[in-house]
């Protein structure tokens, strides 16, 4: 139970994982496989129960035979008539086994019913994005990304977090991501692989609207490197392979390579093989990070949405986890929410968001020289010296 509790709530909360590398089914089956189990060792569980009723039985037996001997006795003595002493018996015997079992039916069927109904709320509710019908599939061809007047808001459509935003990410380029926390970059990098659909405008990937084309084609062509990585309770290699279960061993070693894990891969206690996740090894932060950078490396995807991570690395770590970033984003379209100095500077566009607007975009040098948002952001942000 405990196991089949922690396999939802890794899968709900690394949901976007799930989907965007589309193993809905793997994870559906991984389910239903504990989900057989648990079936299975309830049925023993039941058995042994069931082997345990005679014991109680006979209990009630030796139990019958003390009152028939008691009231006898008193019968006997006369301190009780017979008729009262055989009513008891009779309405005790008929009275006993009903009894019992209706108490044991309703206590399961209000644990049944319970449980049920959250199940069945979970199960009808419709998944608020799905493919159009007939929708073709996405082809990318250049790589060019592009948000028309999106308008976008989460609960409250009196406060949209994305107000009219118009920002192009020219093919085979990487364009940055600035502004305050709350700004909306997060906002915008979800709604590129239709975690969420836009309320007004709309987005193109080549031409082609996000939201005529299928999820499935979609999320294929986008990778995702997030800033909280999600690994799950599998080894290495299943989790460096999430999204492409038939990637070769050598396809694998090769990401592992390029994403600089291969060499504390093994030195693991069983390399590729170790388990990691909540119940295996734990691995540090920017060891996390270069397995899910290796994972997008084999997962190849012309399009790359990369939420930086904030926390600090050491300079090792950070020195590494940027080589193994700078060799993933090579060749691609990258969108990248930039907290590092390095991912700013060598942006061929950065674009600068306050409250849901596009306020700067430019180049490095040239939103320097204007002294506006960005000027001040990078002053404030970038020039202290980097901790750790
Ligand atoms: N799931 C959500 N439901 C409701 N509101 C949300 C949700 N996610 C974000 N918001 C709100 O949308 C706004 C923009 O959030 P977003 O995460 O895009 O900011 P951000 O620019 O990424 O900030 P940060 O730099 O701190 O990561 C915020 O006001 C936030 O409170
Ligand atoms: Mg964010």
């Amino acid at each position: 139970m405990g196991q089949f509790t922690t396999l939802l709530e890794q899968v709900f909360m690394g949901a976007r994982h799930v989907k965007s590398y589309a193993m809905e089914e793997y994870e559906t089956k991984r389910a239903a496989t504990l989900i057989d189990r648990l079936h299975r060792l309830i049925a023993k569980a039941s058995r042994v129960r069931a082997v345990s009723s005679p014991l109680m039985e006979t209990l009630g037996g030796v139990a019958i035979v003390a009152v028939i001997v008691y009231g006898g006795n008193q019968v006997i003595d006369g301190t009780r008539t017979t008729g009262t002493f055989f009513s008891f018996i009779a309405s005790f015997l008929i009275a006993y086994e009903p009894v019992k079992r209706l108490a044991n039916l309703n206590v399961s069927m209000q644990e049944g019913l319970a449980a049920a109904d959250r199940v069945f709320t979970l199960i009808d509710t419709p998944p608020a994005i799905a493919d159009a019908p007939g929708a073709p599939a996405l082809a990318v061809t250049r790589g060019e990304v592009r948000f028309e007047g999106v308008r976008f808001h989460y609960a409250d459509p009196e406060a949209p977090q994305l107000d009219g935003l118009n920002l192009v990410i020219p093919a085979g380029q990487k364009v940055a991501l600035v502004g305050p926390s709350g700004a909306g970059k997060s906002t915008i990098l979800n709604l590129i692989p239709r975690f969420y659909d836009v309320t007004a405008g709309r987005i193109q990937i080549d031409g082609q609207n996000v939201q005529s084309v299928t999820l499935a084609s979609l999320r294929r062509s986008v990778g995702l490197v997030s800033q909280e990585v999600s690994l799950f309770d599998d080894s290495v290699r299943a989790n460096i392979a999430y999204g492409r279960p038939e990637a070769s061993e050598a396809e694998i070693i090769q990401a592992a390579r390029d994403a600089a894990a291969h060499e504390f891969i093994t030195e693991l206690p069983q390399g590729y093989d170790t388990v990691v996740g909540e119940f295996g090894v734990k691995l540090s932060g920017g060891q996390r990070q270069r397995l899910s950078i290796a994972r997008a490396m084999l997962k190849n995807a012309p399009i790359l949405l990369l939420d930086e991570a904030t926390s600090a690395l050491d300079t090792e770590s950070e020195r590494l986890v940027q080589a193994a970033l700078d060799r993933l984003m090579q060749g691609r379209t990258v969108l990248v929410i930039a907290h590092r100095l390095s991912t700013v500077v060598d942006a061929d566009l950065i674009y600068v968001l306050e409250r849901g607007k596009v306020v700067e975009r430019g180049s490095h040098a040239e939103l320097l020289a204007r002294t506006g948002l960005y000027a001040r952001l990078h002053a404030l942000q970038f020039a202290e010296p980097v901790a750790g």
